[in-house]
């Protein structure tokens, strides 16, 4: 299995009920190894590219004023199958299906306001950590 690395947001929801920390705990018991990471406000625009692939769908505007409500914390996670690995520790993207144990299951409230985002695909976490570090910020 190939080291991956994938771009993971602790979402605002979590971010202001103070979970960054029990979060981080269940990616590194996860075998996740977090190699950058950064509390940030994402701007419209920002959150706006971020997001493009969803531009049509009609949560889009709900998704954008979420994710620039408050600060979220970007990161770089490693690790072996990271992506899917990262994926499989999220559960579903809506809490009420997510199975026990993962991050939604446990913290998250809504389909919305569902505390943290995983990349898809090995171009996408690139194209993501890429919008959000830069090379001398990541440290593996
Ligand atoms: P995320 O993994 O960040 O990718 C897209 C996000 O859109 C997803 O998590 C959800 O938070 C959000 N989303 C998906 N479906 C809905 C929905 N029906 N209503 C509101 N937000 C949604």
């Amino acid at each position: 299995m190939a080291v991956e690395r994938t771009f993971s947001i602790i979402k605002p929801d979590a971010a202001a009920r103070n979970l960054t920390g029990a979060i981080n705990a269940m990616i590194e018991q996860a075998g996740l190894r977090i190699i950058a990471q950064k509390r940030v406000r994402i701007g419209r625009t920002e959150a706006e590219t971020f997001y493009a692939v969803h531009r049509e769908r009609p949560f889009f505007g709900e998704l954008v004023d979420f994710m620039i409500s408050g600060p979220v914390v970007v990161q770089v996670l490693q690790g072996e199958n990271a992506i899917a690995k990262y994926r499989d520790l999220m559960g579903a993207t809506d809490p009420s299906k997510a199975a026990a144990g993962t991050i939604r299951k446990t913290h998250a409230k809504s389909i919305g306001e569902n505390s943290v985002h995983g990349s898809d695909a090995p171009d996408t976490a690139a194209k993501e950590i890429a919008q959000f570090f830069s090379g001398n910020e990541i440290v593996g």
